[in-house]
């Protein structure tokens, strides 16, 4: 069982997924928990990108369509790496982000079908939960983390990005949940592990 979470920045989808995790392997299941980008090459030289720390000989931050393709890259290798072979093993394998962040995030700044195409041969999940956040709560998340903000981490960005998912959903139809991740985190874990029992029994 492949299940991934999604959601804006700020949305809490590492500690859920880490949570979920914690929940499961107590019951003494076989689980896997990872995220995208990924802690393969690719997935390495991504978060350089989003720091800012990957730069064009003149200075210039790496070009959407370019960084698109890294993440349909990252994500080829993350499934072929880490997610079939886990898979193959019986193991849950959870993922933090998947295909939908790509459609929603890089669907922004590229032509959507184009992300579509490119991310063609990344196999469907068997369950998507969707953490949903308005920008408000996204925003004062990331505020209240107080790191240096990366590359998508703004208002407006995440405005488009909100909407981004809408349209990725409708352009990549598979099994989508939504969960409110308004309040607690013990709040939002136990509306999503409600989501993640239905789908296991
Ligand atoms: P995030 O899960 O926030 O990682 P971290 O907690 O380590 O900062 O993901 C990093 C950013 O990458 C986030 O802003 C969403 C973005 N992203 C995309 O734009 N496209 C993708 O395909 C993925 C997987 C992530």
């Amino acid at each position: 069982m492949f299940i991934v979470l999604e959601g804006l920045d700020g949305a809490g989808t590492s500690t859920q997924l880490k949570r979920l995790e914690a929940v499961l392997r107590a019951e003494g299941r076989q689980v896997r928990a990872t995220r995208e980008p990924s802690d393969g090459p690719v997935g390495v030289m991504i978060r350089q990108a989003l720091r800012g720390r990957l730069r064009q000989t003149a200075g210039a931050p790496i070009g959407p369509e370019a960084l698109a393709l890294l993440f349909a890259a990252d994500r080829l290798d993350h499934l072929r790496d880490v997610v079939e072979p886990d898979l193959a093993a019986g193991r849950i394998v959870l993922s933090d982000r998947y295909v939908h962040s790509s459609l929603a995030y890089q669907g922004v700044e590229c032509d959507p079908d184009w992300v579509v195409d490119i991310n063609s041969r990344a196999r469907d999940p068997d369950l998507v939960i969707y953490v949903e956040v308005d920008v408000e709560t996204s925003l004062g998340r990331i505020f209240g983390r107080g790191d240096a903000l990366e590359r998508f981490e703004q208002e407006e960005m995440l405005e488009a990005v909100r909407d981004g998912y809408e349209q990725a959903f409708r352009a990549r139809p598979c099994n989508v949940v939504r969960v409110d991740g308004s309040g607690s985190p013990n709040e939002v874990q136990a509306r999503v592990l409600d989501v993640v029992r239905q789908h296991l029994s």
